[in-house]
C-alpha cells in the first residue's frame, strides 16, 4: 500500500519530487515523463483535441501528500495556478491522517439526459403513456451503446416529468443511465437524441432539447473525515471552525466563498485528470441550491469525542475513459499517480480533496486569516515577476513578507539591494 505521508516536499526540486514519487508508488519514471513540459502535450496533439489550436497553456501541477482515502494512501496531482492550494490540502490530509483519513461512499455512476417535448395536448396522459412504454424506451436507448451495456451499464430507467414553463407545460423525459467509467456525456446525449423521436411520438408532441443535465444528483459522492481537536490546534479552533461552517450554511454570500474553497481542491484534480471542470462545477453549485436556497456543500460538527467531524456530499461526474483523460498525456500520468482503476475511485479521491481543502481554508479563516500564508507564496510570484533568479527568489520573497509590502516595486528595490550586497 502507498504510504502517502511525505514531509519536506517543499524543500525538493520538481525532479526530486518525481523521483520520490517513483520510489513511493512503484510507478516507472516513464509514467511521469509527460509532466516535463517538453514531453507533455504537444501542439500537434492539442490540434486534435480542440479546434483552431494555436498553442498550449501550462498550468502548474502540484502533488498533494498525506491523503488516505478509504484506507488506501494516495498521492494526488492538482493542477492549479493558485498558490497555497496544494499545501493547504496536504496539511488538512495530515490532520486527518491520524484518524484514518477520509471515508467515502457513492451512489455509483448514474447520469441523466433530458428530452424536452413541447406542444403536448394532454401532458398528464402523455406522462402515463411514456411510463407504459418504459421497457421499450430503455431498450431503444441501449441500442445506441451496446459496449456500455456489455460492461454492465446502460439506460436503467425512464422518468417523465411535467415542467411548468412560461411557454406552458413541457413534458421532460429523463433517461437514467449507468455510464460506468465514462463521464458519460457522449453516451447519454446520444441516447437522448436516438430516443427522442419515439418519445415525442408517444407523447404526441415535438422533441426540442436533448442533452444531459449537469445536476448529476444521482452520481453523488460523500466524504467524511475526523479532525481531532489536537490536530487542529485545540478545541477552541475546532469550535471556531464549526462556527465558520455554520455561517456558510446560513448565508449564501459566505456559502459561495466556502464552496469556492471546496472547488479549489475539486477542480484542481478534475483538471489534472483531464476531466470537465465546468461540468463538475455546474453540478456542485446546482446541488448546493437543491433545497431552493444556496448553501454550503459541507457540514462540520463536533462528535462524541469532542473532535471535528466534517462531511461533504457532491455530484462528481468524472470519468477515466473518453474525453481528454485518455488523450492528454499529462492527464494519463496524473491518473497513474492516483492509481484509480475506476471512475468511482477517482471521484471519491477528488471529493476527499475537496473536503480537505475546505477544512484547511476554514481553519485558516477561523484562526490567523489566510493572508499571511497567501502572502508568503504570493511573494515568490512577485519576486519572479520582478526579475529574481532561482537562487534569489526565496530571499527576495522573505524580505518582501518581512517588509509588509508585497508589491512589484518593492520587490525590484529589494532585488537591487540584495544584488548590491552580494556585490
Ligand atoms: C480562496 O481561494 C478560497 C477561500 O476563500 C475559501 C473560503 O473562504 O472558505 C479561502
Amino acid at each position: 500500500m502507498t504510504q502517502s505521508r511525505w514531509s519536506g516536499t517543499k524543500d525538493l526540486t520538481p525532479a526530486q519530487r518525481r523521483e520520490g514519487l517513483v520510489e513511493r508508488t512503484g510507478l516507472d519514471a516513464a509514467d511521469l515523463q509527460a509532466l516535463e513540459p517538453t514531453d507533455g502535450l504537444t501542439v500537434d496533439a492539442a490540434d486534435v483535441l480542440i479546434e483552431n489550436v494555436i498553442g498550449v497553456l501550462g498550468v502548474p501541477v502540484g502533488l498533494a501528500t498525506n491523503f488516505i482515502v478509504d484506507g488506501e494512501g494516495v498521492f494526488v496531482p492538482m493542477a492549479t495556478e493558485e498558490p497555497s492550494v496544494v499545501a493547504a490540502a496536504s496539511n488538512a490530509a495530515r490532520w486527518a491522517h491520524a484518524s484514518g483519513g477520509f471515508h467515502t461512499s457513492s451512489t455509483g455512476p448514474i447520469m441523466q439526459a433530458q428530452v424536452q417535448i413541447v406542444d403536448v395536448e394532454d401532458p398528464q396522459a402523455a406522462k402515463s403513456r411514456i411510463l407504459e412504454r418504459r421497457d421499450e424506451l430503455i431498450a431503444s436507448a441501449n441500442e445506441v451503446d451496446p459496449l456500455l451495456v456489455k460492461l454492465g451499464g446502460g439506460c436503467v430507467d425512464i422518468l417523465p416529468r411535467l415542467v411548468d414553463t412560461a411557454d406552458g407545460i413541457h413534458v421532460v423525459v429523463h433517461l437514467v443511465v449507468d455510464v460506468r467509467d465514462a463521464m458519460g456525456a457522449n453516451a447519454v446525449n446520444s441516447m437522448a437524441e436516438r430516443t427522442s423521436e419515439l418519445i415525442s411520438d408517444i407523447a404526441g408532441g415535438t422533441a426540442r432539447l436533448r442533452i444531459l443535465t449537469n445536476l448529476a444528483d444521482r452520481r453523488l459522492v460523500r466524504a467524511r473525515a475526523v479532525f481531532t481537536a489536537e490536530s487542529l490546534g485545540g478545541p477552541e479552533v475546532a469550535d471556531r471552525m464549526i462556527e465558520g461552517a455554520a455561517f456558510a450554511e446560513a448565508d449564501a454570500y459566505r456559502a459561495a466563498t466556502h464552496n469556492k474553497g471546496i472547488m479549489n481542491g475539486i477542480s484542481a484534480v478534475v483538471l489534472a485528470t483531464g476531466n470537465d471542470t465546468r461540468a463538475v462545477e455546474a453540478g456542485c453549485h446546482a446541488y448546493a441550491s437543491a433545497t431552493g436556497r444556496y448553501t454550503a456543500l459541507s457540514h462540520f460538527e463536533k462528535n462524541a469525542d469532542g473532535d471535528l467531524e466534517a462531511t461533504l456530499e457532491v455530484p462528481m461526474p468524472v470519468g477515466l475513459v473518453g474525453g481528454a483523460t485518455r488523450s492528454h498525456p499529462v492527464a494519463q500520468s496524473n491518473v497513474k499517480i492516483i492509481g484509480a482503476e475506476s471512475a468511482d475511485r477517482l471521484a471519491r479521491v477528488i471529493t476527499a480533496v475537496g473536503l480537505a481543502q475546505n477544512a484547511a481554508a476554514v481553519r485558516a479563516l477561523a484562526t490567523e486569516g489566510i493572508q499571511r500564508g497567501h502572502m508568503t507564496l504570493h511573494a515568490r510570484t512577485v519576486a519572479v515577476a520582478a526579475g529574481a533568479q532561482a537562487d534569489e527568489v526565496s530571499e527576495v520573497a522573505a524580505r518582501l513578507v518581512a517588509s509588509g509590502t508585497v508589491r512589484s516595486d518593492k520587490a525590484e528595490e529589494i532585488l537591487a539591494i540584495l544584488r548590491s550586497e552580494q556585490g
